[in-house]
């Protein structure tokens, strides 16, 4: 959703102060003052924030520079993400609080399931998993592992348990099909996968066993299946590999203790793939010191975390969001917090608020997409419950338009409490740009990201690299290190260089495209480059064209994307057929259900046009940009490096024929 500088200078003049008096209010000029010594002299301000964790051993360096970009910090100190988020808190008063409140989506009169895990709790099932991961199946620090599981509890146990062990792993979002699957599970080479017989949503069951069946017959390095039993359905279990969770934890004490490992703060937590412009997803590598200081010092600044807030990130684990904050953010800070399985809009649209008041959320994390289906719903679904209980927002994941922040501001925010939209991606770990109403909370603006975090340096910068001018349209950079960099790309460290660090010598090259405004607020605009974001999941068009030339009548195909009012963007597809094959609507169907088998629900497409030809390059790379500017209805612009103009007009013709 991409908006020209005209378009959203009015909101401009609109500031909108929050009456809350907790969050100390400053001016922008005070924040930025500050801000400016944060950044002058960011190694000592992280290391101030760093101090705050738990360390078995502290470090010798702040950061190691000597190899850029592959940035270490806080190098030879050691600590265990497992034990910061865990046994910190079940070893303190924290013990019997209430760390998950976990709700199943079946309903019936009301929640039909809702676990509560207090830290002890979870310390116990940590470890107990853990246990299994360790002496059962012999992993090791160094080994890699793969989880596949819905949103249950099982998920952030996983994660944590192979945290613990300093087992790296790979959550694959469970809405992706088995072909992601495949390709992370080589990718990561992990040894074991956890899954479920099924997943909920709304109301049906999602065979997510059979998934990880299809995927791993080409995934030779998979010795081991474990199951969780969460839908009661029956699935294939192959003898010698795969195993039911509750099986072999019957065996094991339930006190049992596992030291948590040593790792190295420049160790890698977790490898999470994310989409690119081209090829296969990139394995984002994180590491462990850097990437738990970002998320403590934003859970604090950001969410202004408190022992009395109830917590709730309404995003999905298999995505960066759930990572840091739901998983590790929230938990190393001790919270309580909700984690929900399900559609928010599922049995009806005030399923969301119902959890709000039940719950009494204080501290909400959301996504524009999910407020602008509110919106489209009405709000006779947030006044039928008191959601009165929300004290502080924020969105994320994409650009959040004014009209859809001043609804959700007034209808749940009351029209004064703190609403941020939080900008950051997978590489970043956490989020960079934001206003931090848990410390300085500066004026807000409706559809804005605010200035960068302290310690945090960004800049808009045009093609050569200089700071443009304010109002200006250009690309978002970080120009100083951070901590929660990542630490490369898996196996592909010249992709992390080439992708990363090369447009702009020492910037990271964020792939937003954004303004800065004359307070020094960021707004950002949407992706620069050819990845669509369809309510706000990351989607590289590569993979859905690749997802469409598995289908048997597909010779070639360009996707790109369109803007939607309500998902942000769509797909948008221009498929060359094989000879043979009739360009009719059942086929179109067809297509998108292959996209949906190999690739998952959430590629939406808003049409499939037919054509003969496809706008190209002499040297035969398919011109998007041209598709994109056919079907966005924008000017095509400059053609002279095409091959053959007459598939300009094909493009048009096939588009306003048939959509
Ligand atoms: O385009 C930006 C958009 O989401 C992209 C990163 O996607 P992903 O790695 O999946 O992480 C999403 C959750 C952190 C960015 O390049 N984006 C994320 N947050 C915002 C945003 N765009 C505008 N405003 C935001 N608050």
């Amino acid at each position: 959703m991409s908006k020209s500088t005209d378009e959203i200078s009015l909101p401009f003049q609109e500031k909108v102060l929050p009456e809350v008096l907790r969050h100390r209010v400053v001016s922008v000029g005070e924040y930025m003052e500050l801000h400016k010594k944060t950044t002058e002299n960011y190694r000592e301000f992280w290391e101030s924030v760093a101090k705050d964790l738990e360390w078995y051993r502290p470090w010798d360096k702040t950061l190691d520079d000597s190899n850029p970009p592959f940035y270490k910090w806080f190098v030879g100190g050691q600590l265990n993400a497992s034990h910061l988020a865990v046994d910190r808190h079940a070893n303190s008063w924290r013990r019997n609080k209430v760390a998950i409140i976990w709700e199943g989506e079946p309903w019936e009169n009301g929640p039909k399931e809702v676990r509560k895990l207090t830290y002890l709790d979870l310390f116990r099932e940590v470890n107990r998993v853990a246990y299994v991961l360790k002496e059962v199946y012999g992993l090791k620090k160094g080994d890699a592992i793969g989880i596949y599981l819905p949103m249950i509890p099982e998920l952030p146990i996983f994660m944590l348990a192979a945290a613990r062990l300093g087992v790296t792993f790979t959550v694959v979002f469970s809405g992706f099909s088995s072909q992601a699957i495949t390709d992370r599970m080589n990718d990561a080479e992990a040894k074991l996968v956890v899954t479920a017989d099924g997943g909920w949503r709304r109301g049906k069951i999602v065979p997510l066993k059979e998934v990880v069946d299809k995927a791993l017959e080409n995934s030779p390095t998979v010795k081991h299946v474990l199951v969780v039993r969460r839908a009661g359905i029956k699935v294939n279990m192959v003898e010698g590999r795969d195993k039911y969770l509750d099986e072999v934890l019957s065996s094991v004490p339930l006190n049992v203790y596992v030291e948590p490992e040593r790792v190295k703060s420049e160790d890698p937590l977790y490898i999470l793939y994310t989409s690119g412009t081209t090829g296969k997803p990139k394995g984002i590598v994180h590491d462990t010191g850097g990437y738990l200081t970002l998320l403590h010092y934003t859970m604090n600044q950001v969410f202004d975390i408190r022992d009395t807030d109830v917590y709730w990130c309404a995003a999905d684990i298999g995505w960066v969001t759930g990572h840091s904050y739901i998983v590790f953010g929230p938990l190393m800070e001790g919270a309580t917090e909700v984690m929900y399985e399900g559609a928010l809009d599922y049995p009806e649209p005030d399923r969301w608020t119902s959890i709000i008041e039940r719950y009494q959320v204080s501290v909400l994390y959301i996504s524009p997409t999910a407020i602008r289906s509110f919106m489209k719903q009405g709000e006779k679904w947030i006044t039928k419950h008191d959601v009165g209980s929300v004290r502080l927002m924020h969105s994320v994941g994409e650009p959040i338009n004014p009209e859809a922040w001043r609804w959700f501001h007034k209808h749940v925010g009351r029209s004064k409490i703190p609403f941020g939209s939080t900008w950051w991606m997978t590489e970043t770990g956490g989020i960079l740009i934001s206003i931090t109403p848990g410390g300085l909370l500066v004026p807000m603006k409706p559809g804005t990201n605010g200035p960068p975090i302290p310690g945090v340096s960004a800049e808009v910068v045009g093609e050569d690299g200089k700071p443009l001018p304010e109002e200006q349209k250009g690309y978002l950079v970080i120009t100083k290190p951070w901590p929660g960099m990542p630490l490369t790309i898996h196996k592909d460290p010249e992709r992390y260089v080439k992708v990363y660090w090369s447009k702009f010598p020492g910037m990271f090259l964020a792939g937003d495209y954004a303004i800065k405004d004359r307070d020094d607020y960021f707004w950002i605009l949407g992706r620069a480059d050819e990845v669509l974001k369809i309510a706000g999941h990351r989607i590289g068009t590569y993979e859905l064209e690749s997802a469409l030339i598995q289908h048997p009548a597909v010779a070639e195909a360009a996707v790109v994307g369109v803007p939607d009012q309500l998902r942000g963007e769509l797909a948008e597809a221009f498929v060359i057929l094989k000879v043979g094959y009739n360009p009719d609507q059942k086929l179109k169907e067809e297509l998108m259900k292959t996209v949906r088998e190999n690739y998952g629900p959430i590629a939406v497409f808003k049409d499939i046009h037919f054509v003969s030809k496809l706008p190209k390059t002499r040297s035969g790379k398919i011109m998007r940009r041209v598709v994109k500017a056919v079907a966005t209805g924008s000017p095509i612009g400059d053609v002279t490096t095409l091959e053959d103009e007459a598939a300009v007009e094909e493009v048009k013709k096939a588009y306003h024929e048939l959509s």
